[in-house]
Parts: C-alpha cells; structure tokens; sequence
C-alpha cells in the first residue's frame, strides 16, 4: 500500500516502520503542531468475520489505554478510522527501540540494565493496580529517548491474540518474549508481563535470549520447557544476585514468579546497590564511605611513605624482586580500598581516592599483580559501559568528559575511538 498523505486531520510525513499490526508513520498535528505517531490497522486483518468485532476492542482499549499518564509510558492520543483505516495515534518517541539497540547481541552492564528495567516496572506497577495488562513487552516496544527516559509502547493496544493472527493469516511475531501461559494460549494477567519482562533483563544482562530455537515451535517448547542458563554463567559482570531474580521473574508456575512489578523491581535494586548483601540504607552508605576515605587516606599515605624511602635509599629495593610479608599486607589492603571504591562507583574519580588510582598504586609496587590488573580491566569496562550508556541518552557533555577522562588515564584502549565515532554520527 502506498503512504497516505494524511489520515484524518494529521500529515503523515514518513514510515517509522512495520509491525505485525500494520504500519507505522511519522505524522503531524496541525492543530496543536506537534509531532505524532500513528499506526495503522493492516486491512487485511479487518477484512475477516472478526473484523468488527477488533474494531470494537480497539476503540475499548484506546479509551482506556488513552486514560494513562506516565513518565514512561507512550501516550495514545487517539483512536479513528480514514476511509476503512484504522488507525491510533500516539506520542512520538524520538529516540531507539531497544530491539535495534541489543542487535549483534550487546549486553549492558548490571547497573544498565536494572536503569532500563525498572523503568518498565514502574510502569507495570503503574498500569497492573488499573487492571491493564500489557501482554506484549520486548525490546521492539520498549524505547530510549535521545534525553535519556525509558517509555514503554503499545500499551494494551490492538493486541490480537497468537489464533486470531494466524487465523487472519498474519504472521505471528517471535514468541521468545511470551511467557508460557501466553503460548498454551491461556488467559494471562499482570505476572505475564512480569516473565516477559524477566526475559528483558536476561537479554540485556546476559546479550542472549533465554529462551530460542529455530523456529515458533522450538522456541515456544523453550519457554514451556526449559531453565535458561544462570547469568552468572553467562557473563562475569553480572553479580550473583541477578540468578535468584531472573529464576523468580521466569518462573514457569505463575504462583512462583515475582507477583508484582514493586516487588522485582526491589529486588533489582537491592542488587547494584552500593551494600546490596543487606539493605541499602544510607547508614551502611556512610560507613563504607569513610571505610573507603580513611583505607585510602592510610594508602595513600603508606605508598607516600614508601615512595620517598625509595628515593631516599634507592638500593633498598628487594634485588630478587619478592616483596617483604609487610609490603604484601600493605598492597592487600590497598586492593581492598580500590574495592571499596569500585563498588560504591568511584572509578575514577575524585582525584585522590578512586579505584583506578589505588589499583595504579599497587602496580607501581608490584607490576604483575593479578588483582590489580584484573581490578584495573574491570574499572575500565565499568567506566565504557557508563559512557555508552551516556552517549545513547544523548548525555554529550557527560560522554565528552568521560572521553577527556578516558584519553588521559588510559590513551591506548580502543573504545575511546569507538565512543568518539558513535559520538560523531549522532
Ligand atoms: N510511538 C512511536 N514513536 C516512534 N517510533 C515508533 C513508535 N511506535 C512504533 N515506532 C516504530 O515503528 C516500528 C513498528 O512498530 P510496531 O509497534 O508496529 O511493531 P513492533 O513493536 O516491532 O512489533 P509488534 O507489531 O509485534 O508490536 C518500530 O520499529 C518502532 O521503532
Ligand atoms: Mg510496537
């Protein structure tokens, strides 16, 4: 079918793409001048006995979907018809999908992906006390605006369930996103979307589907049947906490999941935050932090110390290489304190007492030492998961002095040229 040029009173300016439903454009309202989004309503799955019985359902769901009014849900503005076009208009997200976003299977860092996941549970939580159900969450409905917010699409709009589809002759989208009571074509309620958005999580976490196979079938006997690897075995990033919560949130028997969207998303982030084996109170946040300045004030100090007794008597230094008991104690310790900091986020910064700072110290001393190259790696990659979170916020300051930052302590890595191309094409 070839673009209209407008659907009611909106200008369709261009295709934003197509989905199982139909199409979708990019439109404008000339009365209130802003820019829309609207789907249209394949004719092809009108024209069958269910037809006007979608119809009805549609405008049913439009009305109340068109009630809702949250930060991270896509508004539905309206819902009408244009010469036998159905069609829904909505907010228009400027911004990515997540689908396009985890292509060549990107994985996010546990601090990212419970950022993106918690915004759609909040949303959940949101529209699960109004009894709406989403039924329909994957990467492909779940945007990032170039501002950095999370918004969640097609909200109990148009949903045609798995039959129906292939009764009209659409082709079903991929089912690794269903939980199981939506493959054995079950009635489903607010803890599908809870499994739907478990599977979210396992893919940004671990950059794979929990669930797949090579076709509808073998996936659909994936999710019936199958216990997705653990994360932790998957990826080394991820702590040991996001086991226990993935299993929950893809619990087959639906009395075992997660039984509100709160309660996961409490869970997630009990698990990146800074004290996260209790609780997060801000107590424990003071106590590790003045654990962290003072162990990095005495390492600092030590190192001080040791520094300028070298070059005070620069023959003192062990010939054979081995440090003394003590020096071994003292670098431990200072890896503790790197620790420390890794874990409450200073990377590095502020000068003076950060992780990459402490883990430098103790290579000064010892340049081979494990710990702290490991520890130095994983500061790295926690700094360049930061960034490209950044940079697809549309964070360009933010992503500038973390370029600054990155040229200067560690000039050589390759993702500094990698950020900067993905900063130059946006
Ligand atoms: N409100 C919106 N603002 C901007 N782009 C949108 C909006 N809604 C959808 N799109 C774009 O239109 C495309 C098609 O969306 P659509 O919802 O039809 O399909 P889908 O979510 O990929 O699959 P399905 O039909 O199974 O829901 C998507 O690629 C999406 O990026
Ligand atoms: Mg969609």
């Amino acid at each position: 079918m070839s673009q209209p040029q407008t659907l009611g009173k909106y200008q369709i300016q261009g295709l934003l793409g197509k989905g199982a439903m139909g199409v979708v454009y990019k439109g404008f309202d000339p009365n209130i001048a802003r820019p829309v989004a609207i789907k249209t309503i394949h004719a092809s799955l009108l024209d069958t006995e269910m037809g006007r019985e979608l119809l009805d359902r549609f405008r049913n769901e439009a009305q109340a979907v068109g009630r809702l009014n949250h930060a991270n849900i896509v508004s539905i503005y309206e819902f009408d018809q244009d010469k036998g076009t159905p069609y829904f208009v909505m907010e228009y997200v400027e911004g990515h999908d997540l689908k396009t976003l985890l292509k060549d299977g990107r994985k996010y860092s546990p601090e990212e992906a419970v950022h993106i996941v918690a915004a759609i549970l909040s949303a959940l939580e949101y529209t699960h006390k109004l009894g709406i159900v989403h039924r329909d969450i994957k990467p492909a409905n779940v945007f990032i605006t170039h501002n950095g917010q999370i918004k969640l699409a097609d909200f109990g709009i148009a949903r045609v369930d798995n039959a129906e589809l292939t009764q009209m002759g659409s082709v079903l989208g991929t089912p690794s996103y269903m939980s199981p009571e939506q493959c054995k074509g079950q009635p489903v309620d607010a803890r599908s979307d809870l499994f739907s958005t478990g599977v979210v999580l396992y893919e940004l976490l671990v950059g794979k589907k929990p669930f797949s196979g090579d076709n509808t079938h073998a996936i659909m006997h994936s999710v019936l049947s199958e216990d997705p690897e653990r994360p932790t075995s998957k990826s080394q990033a991820v702590p040991k906490a996001f086991d226990a919560i993935v299993r929950k949130a893809l619990a087959k028997d639906l009395n075992h999941r997660y039984q509100t969207a709160a309660e996961f998303r409490d869970d997630l982030q009990k698990a990146v935050a800074p004290s996260s084996t209790q609780s997060n109170n801000l107590v424990m946040i003071a106590v590790v932090a003045a654990l962290v300045l003072a162990l990095a004030v005495a390492g600092g100090m030590w190192f001080k110390t040791q520094r300028d007794q070298q070059f005070a008597q620069p023959g003192v230094e062990t010939t054979d290489g081995k440090l003394s008991a003590e020096e071994q104690a003292k670098l431990e310790r200072l890896i503790k304190v790197a620790e420390a900091h890794f874990k409450v986020g200073r990377l590095v910064s502020p000068q003076g007492s950060n992780a990459f700072e402490a883990y430098q110290l103790v290579l000064q001393v010892d340049p081979q030492n494990s710990a702290a190259l490991e520890g130095i790696n994983r500061v790295k990659n926690r700094f360049f998961k930061r960034a490209q979170l950044l940079a697809l916020e549309g964070r360009q300051e933010d992503v500038e002095k973390h370029l600054e930052l990155a040229e200067s302590l560690f000039p050589n890595d390759d993702r500094i040229m990698l950020l900067r191309n993905r900063v130059n094409e946006q």
